[in-house]
């Protein structure tokens, strides 16, 4: 049933974070898009804007014009950011060339880099992924330019330096691939557990739930988040999205996306998880839509909005779940 109250009027009725990835020049320019995601949602994530290459033109530069557009309209409007991310093996600069480096001097400017951005959003980034996507899809350590100069300890380093400069952010590992009981989620839970016990300062784990093709089983994601909460940490749900193989779409696509994210909030709800962020606000911004490899293989319309950015039935499917 359409529900006379906005998604973003019910998640702040049940106490629930729902957020979404945003883009600062739609932000800027479609009044459209602006109103949604101001009216709908309570949590922004910079979809790109405060990676290392957005955030770095020249080596001795930084541009936060477009980070501080994204977190200072979350401020007027009352919502929480997540800052998306410090550490990430893809998207450095185009002048990051790793062989132009020791490995000393990586470890230096990897640590100046979480302190600049850190300090600069202390106390109105609400969230860090401070790590994202360290292990590869056979569950070894994925080996990033960070990995090969430091080893695992890239991980312990950049958790302690972000909490040295704001103690109060809450600081996440992040990654795809292990919302459910796999191979890929115990090697991050392993990886995790080992961080734990040797101190770091890690507060959570952002399950990506890029559901696309197949997608994971909701018992098994709810098992997937009891595991990890049971080692201390909060859990997620950071850049969900729901596509189906190309040409393969059902008839009732739509309703049945509607139930896989109805479904996927039900989760959180049952297990306590207080967050669900959508990977973009309509179909027409969907990073699915701009990588042909993901475009040849997935339909473009995984979000809740579609391409002129009017609600689809997952919309009314996810305020019916947080109502209930
Ligand atoms: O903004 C520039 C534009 O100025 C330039 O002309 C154009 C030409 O290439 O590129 C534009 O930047 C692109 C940017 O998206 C904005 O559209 C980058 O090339 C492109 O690489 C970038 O892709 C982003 C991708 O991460 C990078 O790997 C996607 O938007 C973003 O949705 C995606 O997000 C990732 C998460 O961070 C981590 N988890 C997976 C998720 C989906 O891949």
């Amino acid at each position: 049933m359409p529900s006379d109250k906005s998604l973003r009027q019910t998640a702040d009725e049940r106490g629930f974070n729902f957020g979404v990835a945003v883009d600062p020049d739609a932000l800027r320019n479609d009044v459209s898009y602006r109103a949604r995601v101001r009216d709908e949602f309570n949590t922004l994530t910079p979809e790109n804007a405060l990676k290392m290459g957005p955030l770095r033109p020249s080596p001795e530069t930084y541009d936060f014009g477009d980070a501080d557009a994204i977190v200072n309209f979350a401020r007027a409007n009352d919502m929480d950011v997540r800052g998306h991310t410090l550490v990430w093996h893809n998207q450095t600069p185009t002048w990051f060339q790793p062989w132009d480096y020791t490995d000393d001097q990586l470890e230096r400017f990897l640590r100046e880099h979480i302190q600049t951005v850190v300090g600069r959003y202390r106390r109105t980034v609400d969230v860090w992924d401070v790590v994202n996507e360290a292990v590869a899809d056979d569950g070894t350590m994925r080996e990033t330019v960070w990995y090969d100069a430091m080893g695992e300890t890239y991980l312990d380093r950049a958790f302690e330096w972000a909490h040295e400069v704001d103690p109060e952010a809450d600081l996440y590992y992040n990654d795809y691939g292990a919302d459910a009981i796999n191979e890929k989620s115990d090697a991050v839970y392993d990886l995790l557990e080992r961080l734990l016990d040797r101190g770091v300062p890690i507060d959570g784990v952002g399950l990506q739930l890029h559901a696309l093709g197949e997608w994971p089983d909701c018992e098994s994601i709810a098992e997937n988040i009891r595991r990890f909460q049971a080692l201390g940490l909060d859990v997620q749900i950071t850049e969900m999205d729901v596509a189906f193989p190309a040409g393969e779409a059902p008839e009732d696509a739509l309703q049945r996306q509607a139930a896989f994210y109805r479904d996927v909030v039900e989760v959180c709800l049952d297990t306590g998880v207080d967050t669900l962020v959508t990977w973009g606000v309509g179909d027409a911004n969907s990073w699915i839509r701009v990588f042909r490899d993901f475009s040849e293989r997935y339909t473009g319309d995984p979000l809740l909005f579609d391409d002129r950015n009017r609600p689809k039935p997952a919309y009314d499917a996810v305020i019916d779940a947080l109502d209930g």
